[in-house]
Order: structure tokens, then sequence, then C-alpha cells
């Protein structure tokens, strides 16, 4: 079900996803428009589907190896048209956030993939598209809140090809 609601910044976009499949499609159609600059972030429980969307993503910008999250690495590159870096911040305090220098990688030459996305807030821009992923009966929601013209314009396409269902 893909449901439109407004919102002040942006319109909110809701997909439900029967399969890990069907989430990695929906990356897959993000990582297809992906730009330079362009920032996902992505909040959602253990096990919700963070990198599994990341690795749909990844498709999508060319990348050929699988996308994982080592618990021991918090930024990993993968080269495609684009470079993507897949930032985990599961293991860090938010207080260290800083430390990170994620800067160069936010302001970069790349695409950024960010799992438990919130924990940066404080060193964020506006314009990133924000990425719910919430356990729903079997499956998961994603909800999608768009921060500025870009992301919104992204959003309009994903309505294109994913079919709405009431
Ligand atoms: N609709 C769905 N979308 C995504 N994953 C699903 C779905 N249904 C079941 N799954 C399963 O949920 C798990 C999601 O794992 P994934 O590693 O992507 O989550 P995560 O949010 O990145 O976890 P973590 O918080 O540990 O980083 C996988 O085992 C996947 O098969
Ligand atoms: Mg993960």
């Amino acid at each position: 079900m893909a449901k439109i609601d407004s919102f002040s910044e942006g319109k909110i976009l809701r997909i439900e996803s029967v399969s890990p499949q069907y989430t990695h499609f929906i990356g897959r159609i993000l990582g297809a428009q992906a730009e330079r600059g362009d920032i996902f972030c992505l909040e959602g429980e253990l096990g919700s589907g963070k990198t599994c969307l990341i690795g749909g993503i990844a498709e999508g910008l060319g990348i050929k190896e699988g996308v994982f999250s080592p618990s021991f690495i918090i930024i990993a590159l993968h080269k495609g048209r684009i470079p993507l870096f897949h930032i985990d911040l599961y293991r860090v305090e938010e207080e260290e956030i800083r430390e990170l220098g994620l800067e160069e990688y936010l302001y970069g030459e790349g695409v950024c993939a960010i799992e438990w996305a919130e924990k940066a807030k404080s060193i964020l821009p506006f314009s990133c598209l924000w990425i719910n992923i919430s356990y729903e009966h079997s499956g998961r929601l994603l909800t999608f809140y768009p921060k500025g013209q870009r992301y919104q314009e992204i959003l309009e396409e994903m309505k294109k090809i994913v079919s709405v269902r009431n």
C-alpha cells in the first residue's frame, strides 16, 4: 500500500513491504535515481530491514558486491556509478558523532546511506530523505519523509513505479 499524507516539509510516502526482496526493490529505485550529495537517513528497530534497503540502493547505483553490516565497521565505501558510503551508527554513542568526521562524506562526492541516522541529527543538513522502517503484521512499513525539493522529486518518481494499493 502506498499512501500520501501532507507534511509541512514535503509529502510523506508510505509503502508496505511484504518481503526482503520488495524492500530491496524499493532501495533499487532510490539508488537508480541517486545523485552525488544525496543523503538517505534510515531509522528503525534492530533487524527491521535498513541494511536490506541499502543493499537495494547499492544495486541501483550499479554496485555489484553485497552490502553487509559487519559490527566493527562504521563506514563502508562501495564503488558504483557514484560512490556509496554506507554508514552504520549502531555502535556509536550520540556524543561521539562529532569525532567521526562524517562531514567529509556528507558533503563529499558520493551518496550517503546512514543506519541509526537519528544519532547524527546534530550534524546532518536539513535536506535529507528520512526513511523509517517499522514492523507491521508479518512485513514492514516504510515511511519516507522528504526534507527538501530534491527528495520530493525522488518520491514522485517512486510513486510512478510502485503500485499503489488502497
Ligand atoms: N519486508 C521485509 N523487508 C526487509 N527485511 C525483511 C522483511 N521481511 C523480513 N525481513 C528480514 O528482516 C531482516 C532485516 O535485516 P537487516 O539486516 O536488513 O535489518 P537492519 O535494520 O539493518 O538490522 P540492524 O538493526 O541489525 O542493522 C532480514 O533477515 C530479512 O530477511
Ligand atoms: Mg543493518
